[in-house]
């Protein structure tokens, strides 16, 4: 009883041709849209506040701060400039503890200043002149209003986090104050998104880059506009003048191929039509549209599947005639775990039998799990299609604004987040619908490249950039 339901699963994720093109279409009119007016579209087409793009002249010892989907980064970067470049990183990682994600806003901040404070701390304070301030290049991940390059207002928390008292208020100020509390004598100097930071560094590298994006916990893609090119910005600008614009795509939702699934998900979520959060209110039903970050982005893809599992196993007796009562609870798969499973190569598939049960305590014999393996990559082949057709519709947009500005040369598209990084099927996916919707001739102009940790790198660029003081150490 299990094959028609797969075969409607499949029939409903399916993404031929015309639906990437579509979604590739209605991306590059998003745009437009969001770039005429605020609010003009789905995608808000944030201003980065970024002026001039990395040249590899920058130098000096810059701090950079970057609070990612699941992780805390906090980085010293020596720049050395055109000849030397990086001299010297050092860097520290650690997980967000879970119970931040849900904090005040104090709390959070207070967080992050304690791990900067300790982080300097180890490797003294740069040796820094009297009276000059160590400067912080600030990547914070969520969505902001920028209002210069070193300030922004939070809109709202997205992928896991639900900080009180934060939406609303400049976060840089958030920082600032945190610091002040713990008598730290740093000042931020750049603001930027993950995408934005991941596009600077990417671009101090290679002059081709156009494009970034990021496929981690969340998703977001950024990309090089001229400023004459975004009429909301309102100014007599010359076309060689650019800025970097943040689509905040997450939000994006036109011609997605959904299923009974996505829509459950959405709707249980506590912000449905909107992008991921975490925060489930079972209770809650409301009529949804859904999202682009909800289809394709690393923390529902484990999610999707188990609801899809969960009713074959209810409806089709997937797992026989008993349904494993760990599989109900929601998040108990995640994409990890997708991706452990359709890394097996053994022939009785006992990878996917032993992730089947040491999360979900599910028995399973071949045939269920073959199954499993089918629900899985039916979520991650739409997901990585439909990512792919995003790319494309940036691409084609800058491509319509300035012929041969993309396809006629070499263009780079930096990716990076832990999805993209770890999940070898997605990655696959997304490329071949790349190569799918543009022609045969162009598509080796297109460079999908993964850049790894550039956004820390981009963060202390930038803030190198805005610099406060008119000579670099
Ligand atoms: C990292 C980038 O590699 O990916 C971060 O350096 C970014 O800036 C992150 O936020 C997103 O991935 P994830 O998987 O942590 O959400
Ligand atoms: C979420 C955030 C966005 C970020 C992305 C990737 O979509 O709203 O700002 O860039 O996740 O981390």
């Amino acid at each position: 009883a299990v094959a028609p339901m797969l075969t409607k699963l499949q029939q409903d994720c399916a993404t031929p041709l015309p639906v990437l093109r579509s979604v590739a279409d209605s991306m590059s009119a998003d745009m437009r849209a969001g770039l005429a007016v605020d609010g003009g579209s789905d995608l808000k087409m944030i201003l980065s506040y970024v002026d001039s793009l990395p040249t590899g002249d920058e130098k000096g010892l810059f701090y950079a701060l970057d609070l990612g989907g699941t992780n805390f980064r906090v980085l010293k970067v020596q720049l050395g400039g055109k000849d030397e470049r990086v001299i010297s990183t050092e860097s520290e990682q650690l997980s967000i503890p879970q119970e931040l994600m849900s904090a005040t806003s104090e709390e959070l901040f207070d967080f992050i200043a304690s791990v900067l404070e300790n982080f300097a701390q180890k490797g003294g304070n740069f040796n820094l002149p009297p009276g000059r301030k160590g400067e912080i290049g600030f990547t914070f991940s969520f969505p902001v209003k920028q209002t210069s390059i070193d300030s922004g207002i939070l809109i709202k928390w997205t992928k896991g986090f639900a900080v009180s008292g934060t939406a609303g208020k400049d976060v840089v100020a958030c920082l600032n104050e945190a610091m002040d509390r713990k008598g730290i004598d740093m000042r931020v100097s750049a603001l930027v998104n993950d995408a934005v930071a991941t596009l600077a560094g990417a671009r101090y590298w290679d002059d081709d880059v156009m494009v970034a994006v990021i496929l981690g916990t969340g998703t977001n893609a950024c990309y090089v506009e001229r400023m004459d090119a975004i009429p909301k910005l309102q100014g007599d600008f010359s076309p060689s003048r650019r800025t970097i614009v943040n689509l905040e795509w997450g939000a994006f939702r036109k011609g997605l191929p959904l299923t009974v699934f996505d829509r459950d998900m959405d709707a249980a979520s506590i912000n449905p039509g909107e992008q991921a959060n975490s925060k489930f209110n079972l209770s809650m039903l409301t009529p949804i549209s859904l999202i682009f970050e909800k289809t394709i982005s690393g923390m529902y893809l484990g999610e999707i599947a188990r609801r899809a599992l969960m009713y074959m196993a209810e409806e089709g007796s997937l797992f026989g005639k008993s349904v494993p009562e760990k599989l109900s609870l929601p998040f108990v798969l995640r994409t990890p775990d997708l991706s452990a499973m359709q890394q097996d190569t053994t022939d009785d598939l006992q990878t996917v039998g032993s992730v089947l049960y040491d999360v979900a305590g599910v028995e399973s014999d071949l045939n269920s799990r073959k199954i499993v393996l089918e629900v899985c990559n039916t979520f991650v082949k739409r997901a990585g299609r439909l990512a792919g057709a995003g790319i494309v519709g940036i691409l084609q947009k800058i491509e319509e604004d300035t012929k041969g500005a993309i396809f006629g040369k070499r263009t780079v598209v930096a990716m990076d987040g832990g999805l993209y990084e770890r999940y070898s099927q997605y990655r696959r996916y997304l490329k071949e619908a790349v190569a799918e919707l543009i022609v045969p001739e162009t598509s080796r102009n297109i460079v999908i490249e993964h850049s790894k940790d550039g956004s820390g790198i981009g963060a202390a660029l930038l803030a190198a950039t805005n610099s406060k003081y008119e000579r670099n150490l």
